[in-house]
């Protein structure tokens, strides 16, 4: 039998992994290698510890490689076949995992102490081993059905098998849903202390389950429009609080460590993102603020320009701001922006980059994209910043972004109300790449189509954008 000290000894290597990956995260040159400093932490980690199950005879080898190779095929194949227009929806669904995996395993021991009559005596142990164990299912089984709740709804509805029939999910959630919800959450809590007063009936911890799975769904079904990101994360960072929960549970310092920092990094990317979204968070969870807002009706035109005509603009100018937004993504046209770029570099223009920290559908988005094309990280300027320059633009060329050039949120009235945008229209011109005049995520009309200093270019993001480049290219 190995000592339990080297496999603690693999656990606190893995743990250093994480944490230098974590730090070096923090810099977009070094984020790669963060990455995979955080991958092989979590490789080490599975490896010592299905070692450790294998030399302690808790399991055969045929369960581990079997495992493993599932679980890697599985993992490969939907990483790969991803759009990173689904990114959101692949996040969410592995979000929900975490904390199904988490809340599965804190079940499954509580069951064998059950079966085993492992029960501790009454005491600190007890309190410790089942308060984790209610916690743990609390936030996991919550996670779950939260997470698959949310990547059903940016997924915009679900098929129903077989009859292969496509249901858009509700936004629901009346202000007494608040009031079960608190019902919910104080049953559960009450299930955890009634499971340690008589710890060998699992019809608690069957409450428990039962509860908090309910208590996932409503708490994401009432949120909808621009709030989902701030969802995502916070199921992202529940997700750990529940693997460490699991971690007090089993004993594992790894799971306790890692949990614990992927607990806190999402509670501050929440903020961060409640923040941009100038939200609180308990506004976010109660208010179902996004949720209410049916696709405006759109009843005004406006005449499409060409890509000769915003070249002939662009000629001559000094300078000019790129705003990217979800249709960029969707279009990938991050290549031709940064063609774009340099063809007005090139003719003495300065160019630099808008970012707003909710364009696209994930965190850092857009900084990803421009990234891939190749554009300078100091280019990519924050939102406020970049604010406090647009006065000076002569031109700002929006491509496929809406809701975050959206003046309408200034107003503080609907689904965009009091989310701070980047101010397109304190530029000179604003040049706007996208498909029609439809709305964006939020499902609200934008003023600044109809702006006399707009231009619009409707068609796909690439194509517009390449065909502008050529006409710079003929000036
Ligand atoms: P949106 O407001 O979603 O608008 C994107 C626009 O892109 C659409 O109006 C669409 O107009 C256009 N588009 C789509 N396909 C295109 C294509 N092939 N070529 C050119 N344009 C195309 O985008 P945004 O300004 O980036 O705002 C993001 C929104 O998503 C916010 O409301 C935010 O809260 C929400 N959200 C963000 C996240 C994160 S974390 N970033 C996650 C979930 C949700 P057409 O159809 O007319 O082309």
């Amino acid at each position: 039998m190995v000592s339990a000290a080297v496999w603690d000894i693999g656990y606190l290597f893995s743990a250093a992994l994480f944490i230098f990956g974590i730090k070096q995260l923090s810099s977009p040159k070094t984020a790669p290698r963060g990455n995979r400093l955080g991958a092989l932490g979590m490789l080490l980690a599975v490896l010592v510890t299905l070692s450790r199950m294998y030399s302690e005879g808790i399991i055969g080898w045929e369960l581990i490689v079997g495992g493993l190779v599932l679980g890697s095929v599985i993992g490969a194949f939907m990483a790969t076949r991803v759009e990173m227009t689904g990114m959101p929806e692949l996040v969410a669904l592995f979000n929900g995992f975490g904390g199904g995996a988490s809340a599965l395993v804190a079940l499954s021991e509580v069951l064998d102490r059950l079966q085993e009559s492992d029960i501790p005596d009454p005491g600190i142990e007890l309190y410790v081993i089942w308060v984790a164990i209610g916690l743990s299912g609390l936030v996991g089984w919550m996670t779950l059905t939260g997470s698959l709740v949310a990547m059903m709804k940016l997924k915009g509805g679900f098929v129903i098998p077989f009859s292969g029939k496509w249901v858009r999910f509700p936004t629901w959630g009346p202000s007494w849903l608040n009031s079960v919800k608190v019902i919910l959450l104080l049953g559960s809590l009450g299930l955890i202390l009634l499971s340690i007063d008589d710890p060998s009936n699992s019809d608690y911890i069957w409450g428990i389950v039962a509860l908090s799975s309910l208590l996932g769904v409503l708490f994401v079904m009432p949120i909808g429009g621009a709030d989902m990101p701030v969802v995502v994360s916070l199921l992202n960072s529940l997700s750990g609080i529940a693997a460490a929960f699991t971690g007090f549970v089993i004993g594992n310092n790894v799971l306790i460590i890692a949990g614990s920092m992927v607990g806190a990094a999402g509670l501050i990317l929440t903020f961060i993102m409640c923040k941009a979204m100038n939200r609180t968070l308990p506004d976010v969870l109660f208010k179902a603020f996004g949720g209410t807002a049916d696709k405006a009706q759109l009843s005004r035109t406006k005449v499409g320009s060409d890509p000769v005509e915003v070249a002939m603009i662009c000629d001559g100018i000094s300078k000019c701001v790129v705003i990217p937004g979800y249709g960029m993504a969707v279009s990938q046209a991050q290549h031709s922006v940064k063609e774009f770029a340099d063809l007005m570099e090139a003719r003495g223009a300065e160019v630099s980059y808008g970012i707003h920290p909710v364009a696209g559908r994930m965190p850092g988005h857009m900084n990803v994209l421009m990234a891939e094309a190749n554009v300078p990280y100091e280019k990519l300027i924050e939102m406020d910043d970049i604010n406090n320059e647009m006065a000076e633009m002569d031109v700002a060329l929006v491509i496929g972004a809406n809701d975050t050039v959206n003046p309408v949120a200034r107003s503080g009235e609907g689904p965009l109300g009091g989310m701070p945008i980047i101010n397109a229209d304190a530029a000179r011109i604003v040049v706007i790449i996208k498909r029609s005049l439809s709305v964006g995520y939020a499902g609200v009309d934008n003023d600044l189509f109809y702006e006399d200093s707009t231009m619009m270019l409707f068609g796909d993001g690439k194509k517009m954008m390449n065909e502008l480049n050529a006409a710079i290219k003929e000036l």
